[in-house]
């Protein structure tokens, strides 16, 4: 008999976040949909558990230091298996450096970045207590400066805030992969794909679900696997 993992996807009220939880609650899985708005997130737990999930409500806002702690003190009884930081925003487009505000710049980072590191620290002492834990961390390509510096690569808008936000998770993914080395935590930085959500107004051409595998497929990583990588569906992504 295997034990029920619990795992907390956070931004999962929408987009490819929900369809992550969607896609662990169909393992069997216990999920936590970490969102920040009341509202949107019961409809979402409502949802998943209309599809017959084991979904339950986390409230979560990444940039909010108290919001994070409370989390962890909702999920200290439960416990924790794995930890998908999905939440980002892009801070709206357009963002070329040269024009920026670096309030954006500021904005978009304590999303995408500092508040993978407040959450993360603050799940750290529950994943410790894991047989297997995980971490992941959803990036994309846009942040990988080989494919930015590539001629005639797909690399998305310039982009000051949210390419750069991206650059700097995935140095911080190894960062972490390296602290934990010694472990039996594994930490991946995955990327979905276009996929169409309302982080580019739907424009994406994969679906939200489609985006949600390579998380799926980092959140199950055997022992012994992988930490540290970049990938999307085909597999590594250079940095
Ligand atoms: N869509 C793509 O093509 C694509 C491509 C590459 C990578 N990604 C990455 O995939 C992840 C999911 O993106 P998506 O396309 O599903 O975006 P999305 O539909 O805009 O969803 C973003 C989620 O993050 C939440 N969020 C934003 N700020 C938050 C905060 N401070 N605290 C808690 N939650 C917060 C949003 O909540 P609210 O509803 O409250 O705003 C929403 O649930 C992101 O990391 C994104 O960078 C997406």
């Amino acid at each position: 008999m295997t034990e029920t993992k619990t795992a907390l996807v956070t931004g999962a009220n929408k987009g490819i976040g929900y369809e992550i939880a969607a896609g662990l609650g169909a393992l069997g899985w216990s999920v936590g949909v970490g969102a920040r708005d009341d509202g949107r997130r019961e409809e979402a737990v409502a949802k998943l558990r209309a599809a017959g999930a084991d979904a339950f409500g986390v409230p979560l806002d990444v940039t909010d230091d108290a919001s994070v702690t409370a989390a962890a003190g909702l999920l200290a009884e439960r416990g924790l298996d794995v930890l998908v930081n999905n939440a980002a925003i892009t801070g709206g487009m357009p963002q070329e450096p040269t024009k920026v505000d670096p309030a954006t710049v500021r904005t978009v980072v304590e999303t995408n970045v500092l508040g993978v590191i407040r959450v993360t620290n603050a799940m750290l002492p529950l994943l410790r207590r894991s047989p297997s834990p995980r971490i992941v961390n959803m990036s994309s390509t846009v942040g990988s400066l080989t494919r930015q510096t590539t001629p005639g690569a797909q690399t998305g808008p310039i982009s000051a805030a949210y390419s750069t936000s991206k650059t700097f998770l995935n140095a911080l993914t190894v960062q972490y992969a390296k602290e934990l080395a010694d472990t039996n935590i594994l930490i991946n930085a995955g990327c979905p794909g276009f996929c169409a959500t309302d982080l580019n107004g739907f424009r994406g051409v994969r679906t939200p679900e489609q985006g949600a595998a390579i998380a799926v497929r980092l959140a199950t990583l055997p022992d012994g696997g992988p930490t540290g990588t970049f990938s999307d569906d085909d597999g590594p992504v250079p940095w």
